[in-house]
């Protein structure tokens, strides 16, 4: 019953003509030559109609490679009475049957459609062969294979039962459907929200991001491959509201999944609620919102490995990466060895199309993104707050949405580019009289309402862990001499606190035990 620990998938590293190299690039070759037409997904139904929506790519925002149409709220009730049926069969099976899908998924994963993933997430999203490979593949993989290993882990903990009577646990699905709203920014967290609730039992609505729609298909895809039966996961592109608001409605609402941004996290909570009086069971929200992520720097740390982390985790994926570090302390005695080392790495950041290999980071994802970026460039370019760019700076959207990596001094704590969640390659610097660092890191927490995630470098010990103990409340994932960036599934499993989420611990032992309604037996003879 129970499954031997799974290893982390190993990341492939598309050596210029290796094999993978060049399978990879006959999938970018392939998937940038066509438009897909992606359908809603619904039973057995494909309904592709109109195809009035494009997804397009972000670093050449004219070429499609996507159409797509919403579904509309007659397209989600259905689901969801769709779903409701499969349900009757798919929360009887076990969770060794289920969890047997899931795997068989992972498989398909790591080879057959390991290209496609990559390529329609490096296409469609805009990241590198690095960011897509520990995304779409690597942590995609992780996700099914952990999952179904903790799932059934949980068996192992058994209820102390009497010669009078047999004590269990049953990890049964909640009753309703799950509604699962995806991000962009990664396409395993799309398949995770998606396929977690379904290997215990529930049904899903999928809402993909517009922006992640071809990639989110290709796993919907591998899902039906593996096994998931019509109706058990239906997938939806839908206009946000329509959807949200629909799934709100129903009175089978059992539990959302959500990752994006704060207000729309906050709007759905406040729906839900007015709704309670609806509801058979009190849904479940799970929500993975935005941060503000903060690296400290004490003035005993070692800047040769500052430097480089800090570029990573601000710039990797033009910083949307909801751990991104966006705000850095840095001692007025380590800023001008900051600015050196941080500049020379800055200097050979390479930025271009997703296709050439050699890129460091592409474009930001949409027009949005791009115009609320560039608001709080020019906010620093004009010197609001006592802003000054040290670094980068330019944007140019007339092929594809590019931010250049920025990096901007502020000397007021609670200025805007400081506290506020840009998402974007732009890193604000904030510099402290050495004298003040336990000071200054008692102020971060409350600088923003945000919890998600922070590091700490120092090469005194014991101000690192006094560090870490004012920062208990402070974030979800903390680390200490490494970057914000980079959480593995299995090894760091990730949540924010405060208004950064629910803290659910997405790749972690417990994450399973959010989609089950335990049942308590006890039996006697
Ligand atoms: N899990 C992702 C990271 O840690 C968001 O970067």
């Amino acid at each position: 019953q129970f499954m031997k620990k799974p290893t982390n998938e190993p990341i492939l590293d598309y050596k210029k003509g290796s094999t993978e190299r060049k399978a990879l690039e006959k999938a970018l070759e392939e998937y940038a030559s066509k438009v897909i037409e992606v359908p809603l997904c619904i039973g057995k139904e494909r309904i592709t109609r109109k195809l009035e929506h494009e997804q397009t790519m972000p670093s050449d925002h004219k070429h499609a490679i996507a159409k797509y149409t919403w579904a509309t709220e007659s397209d989600i009730k259905n689901a969801i009475e769709t779903g409701l049926e499969a349900r009757e069969k798919w929360h009887m099976k076990t969770l060794k049957e289920r969890a047997d899908i899931l795997l068989h998924a992972a498989d398909l994963c790591a080879g057959k459609y390991r290209m496609a993933l990559n390529a329609t997430t490096m296409l469609g999203q805009g990241k590198n062969i690095l960011q897509a490979e520990i995304d779409a593949a690597c942590e995609l993989i992780d996700f099914f294979r952990f999952n179904a290993y903790f799932a059934l882990d949980l068996e192992k903990y058994q209820l102390i039962s009497t010669k009078a009577s047999k004590n269990s646990m049953l990890y049964r699905a909640l009753e309703g459907f799950v509604a699962a709203i995806a991000p962009f920014n990664f396409t395993a967290i799309g398949g995770n929200l998606a396929s977690a609730p379904a290997l215990m039992g529930n049904v899903v609505l999928w809402k993909p991001s517009d922006t992640a729609v071809l990639s989110n298909y290709i796993i919907y895809q591998i899902l039906e491959e593996a096994g998931i039966p019509p109706g058990v996961i239906s997938f939806l592109p839908s206009d946000g509201p329509v959807f949200g608001n629909t799934v709100c409605d129903s009175k089978h609402l059992a539990a959302i999944n959500f990752t994006g941004s704060v207000p729309t996290f906050k709007y759905i909570w406040k729906r839900v609620g007015n709704n309670l009086d609806k509801y058979i069971s009190y849904p479940k929200l799970i929500g993975e919102c935005g941060g503000k992520n903060f690296h400290f720097i004490h003035p005993s740390a070692d800047m040769d490995s500052v430097a480089p982390a800090t570029i990573r985790s601000a710039y990797e994926y033009s910083g949307q990466k909801c751990s991104a570090c966006s705000r850095i302390y840095l001692p007025e005695s380590k800023w001008q060895s900051f600015k050196d080392k941080f500049s020379a790495i800055h200097k050979q950041l390479k930025m271009g199309d997703v296709r050439d290999g050699s890129i460091f980071l592409s474009s930001v994802i949409d027009g949005k993104s791009f115009a609320r970026i560039k608001k709080y460039i020019d906010a620093a370019k004009s010197g609001e707050d006592g802003a000054k760019i040290i670094l980068g700076g330019k944007c140019d959207d007339s092929k594809g949405y590019f931010v250049e990596p920025t990096l901007i001094q502020v000397t007021i704590p609670k200025s805007k580019i400081l506290t506020e969640e840009i998402f974007g390659p732009v890193l604000t610097a904030y510099v402290y009289p050495d004298s003040k660092a336990e000071e200054i890191v008692r102020s971060i927490k409350d600088a923003t309402p945000y919890g998600l995630t922070g590091a700490v470098f120092s090469g005194d010990k014991d101000f690192l862990y006094k560090a870490r103990d004012i920062l208990r409340d402070a974030v979800g994932n903390l680390y200490l001499n490494d970057k914000s960036t980079g959480s593995i599934v299995g090894q760091q499993p990730f949540g924010g606190a405060r208004m950064s989420g629910t803290n659910d611990k997405a790749g972690g032992p417990h994450y399973a035990l959010r989609w089950s309604s335990p049942q308590t037996i006890k039996e006697t003879f």
